[in-house]
């Protein structure tokens, strides 16, 4: 088992990731002297598959405890969901002393972290990421929040939490759409943190999909421990913690083209690609490294298919939450593996060959894969 530290000025918090780490919740819960009733907000899902486990778990836990469970999907980062919470919190006379425990992927921790950073002015909060997106992102950084008038995380804050638990044995019942989607920030990562994390993930991504242990935990532990880092040295998301949207701006664009009928990570693996020929473009990237670099994200075979995607859709779409044309996109870019550069301005032109380069290679590479043996 990993211990990882994210070491804020006001409040610093472990990451523990390992197989079974989960058995060590009650025990950190007494160490660390938090407060021991419990408000237990788990993903549906999660509890069809391990919820007999998690209940027994709890057997002798003698203090307060109560579950609540949400169904993992966009729609229930809402108000309704959130006041359905507050108002069991009240019911059930939760006070200031309660830990509310999410267990579950980025909507569960979104939702139930935002409900422990609002009610009663903030109440503590443990997250147990069950997804790989939560492992190495969602869990760790402090960001909650909802949705609202069809905005995506518009209303939100940041509350830490008290502690991460990454079990890995939750990935066993991960759909493989979920782990792909969790590898596309796995990817980013590869481009953020340096060569050897990159060569990590270019061998394994094989092996990360059919959950090898040994690799996961590796992966988990050093994904963490990159974003754990960058949030260290920023927390409320300066320049530094730009440098997490690699690919994103791109992504969110192929998010809302596609309707969100597109994973998030495999829209980030879209966007990487983007950012890689825009990066090209803005010369940055040498032709020999772009052909090195992008040969990762067009490793990991997307689920959407990009056959249909018109790049003028998607360039639109980019400008979606911007008042007008004139405003400009801070890109940000990359030099090399570990060296990014932020706030790149772009033109029209620039951009669209990105995004078309990028749908032409995925859609090449997909058409290759279908190629039958002779
Ligand atoms: N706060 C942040 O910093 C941050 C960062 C990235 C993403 N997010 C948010 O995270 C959300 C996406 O989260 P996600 O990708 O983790 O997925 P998710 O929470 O949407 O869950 C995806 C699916 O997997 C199921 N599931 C979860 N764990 C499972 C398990 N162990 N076994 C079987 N099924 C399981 C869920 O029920 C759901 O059907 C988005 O709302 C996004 O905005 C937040």
């Amino acid at each position: 088992m990993k211990t990882i530290n994210v070491k804020l000025e006001n409040h610093s918090y472990p990451i523990i990731v390992g197989k079974g780490a989960f058995n060590k919740l009650i025990e950190l819960i007494e160490s660390r002297k938090l407060h021991r009733n419990l408000f237990v907000v788990i993903d549906k899902n999660v509890e069809k598959y391990f919820g007999s486990y998690i209940r027994s778990y709890f057997d002798n836990y003698k203090e307060k405890k109560l579950y609540y469970s949400i169904k993992a999907v966009e729609k229930s980062k809402s108000f309704v969901e959130l006041k359905k919470i507050y108002s069991i919190l009240l019911e059930q006379k939760f006070g200031r002393d309660t830990l509310l425990i999410s267990i579950g992927g980025g909507v569960t921790g979104d939702l139930a972290g935002f409900a422990a950073s609002t009610f009663m002015r903030g109440i503590q909060v443990v997250h147990i990421p069950t997804t790989l997106t939560a492992m190495v992102d969602s869990s760790i950084g402090g960001k909650t929040g909802i949705n609202f008038n069809y905005y995506k995380n518009i209303i939100g804050s940041f509350h830490q939490p008290q502690f991460v638990l990454c079990d890995i044995k939750f990935l066993d019942t991960l759909p493989e759409i979920e782990m792909i989607s969790g590898l596309g920030e796995v990817i980013k990562y590869a481009f953020t943190t340096n060569y050897d994390f990159f060569k990590l993930v270019n061998e394994s991504l094989d092996l990360i999909l059919a959950r090898g242990d040994n690799v996961l935990e590796r992966v988990i532990t050093d994904s963490a421990n990159y974003k754990a880092s960058v949030v260290s040295q920023d927390e409320k998301e300066h320049d530094l913690r730009k440098v997490l949207n690699f690919g994103h701006t791109f992504a969110h664009a192929f998010e809302r083209e596609l309707k969100n009928e597109i994973k998030h990570g495999e829209a980030v693996t879209a966007g990487i690609l983007c950012a890689l020929y825009l990066s090209y473009k803005k010369k940055f990237l040498t032709n020999e490294t772009l052909q090195k670099l992008k040969a990762l994200p067009l490793k990991l075979k997307l689920k959407r298919s990009l056959k249909q995607v018109d790049p003028e859709g998607i360039y639109e779409n980019m400008f979606a939450d911007k008042k007008n044309r004139n405003s400009q996109i801070n890109f940000v870019l990359i030099r090399d593996i570990g060296e990014l550069v932020v706030n790149v301005n772009a033109a029209k032109s620039e951009i669209l060959y990105a995004i078309k380069h990028a749908i032409d290679s995925i859609n090449l590479k997909s058409r290759n894969f279908l190629i039958p043996r002779m």
